[in-house]
């Protein structure tokens, strides 16, 4: 590769969506049972090396719990990407979903690239989302989808090798 991207990168959605356990499973190949809430916010770093480009991801795990929601535009002010989390097993996380991309529709970065991360697909019978209802979501308003699971690793490698990919062709 010969060129070097340094991305600031934002997770957003629901408290429990599993925006701290996709993080975990990309940046180290984990997964826990027992994640804990997150406090304020958590910084990881993870680099992709993606066609031509080396893409280092400055990745800012934001808190679900609405107490901390005046602090999310620190974390996407400036930020190349967003994945915007909910849980295919719980609709009032797709609604939550939809209004941070209208927030970061209003007040983001305007060539942001954003995904849409449909969590927890290893449970499909608890499943309240369909793929579809999501799908139209995401063309409708300029997101790419993808059902991940933190759990089995399921696509989360691919929505950030798909935004680097977006990234380096930009
Ligand atoms: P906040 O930090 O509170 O905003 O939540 P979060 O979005 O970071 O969620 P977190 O990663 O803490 O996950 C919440 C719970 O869901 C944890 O108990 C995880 O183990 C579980 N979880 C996360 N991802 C998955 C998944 O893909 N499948 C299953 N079955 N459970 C998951
Ligand atoms: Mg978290």
């Amino acid at each position: 590769g010969n060129k070097n991207i340094n991305a600031k990168l934002v997770l957003l959605g629901d408290v429990g969506a599993g925006k701290s356990s996709l993080v975990l499973r990309f940046v180290k190949g984990q997964f826990v049972d027992f994640q804990e809430s997150t406090i304020g916010a958590a910084f990881f770093s993870q680099t992709l090396a993606v066609n031509d480009a080396t893409v280092k991801f400055e990745i800012w795990d934001t808190a679900g719990q609405e107490r901390y929601h005046s602090l999310a535009p620190m974390y996407y002010r400036g930020a190349a990407a967003a994945v915007v989390v909910y849980d295919i097993t719980n609709q009032a996380s797709f609604a939550r979903a939809k209004k941070w991309v209208q927030e970061l529709q209003a007040q983001g970065n305007p060539n942001m690239v954003m995904a849409l991360a449909g969590n927890k697909a290893d449970l499909p019978d608890a499943r309240k989302v369909t793929t579809e209802e999501a799908q139209t979501y995401a063309q409708e308003n300029g997101l790419f989808l993808m059902e991940t699971s933190a759990k089995t690793a399921i696509n989360v490698n691919d929505v950030f090798y798909e935004i680097a990919k977006r990234l380096s062709q930009a």
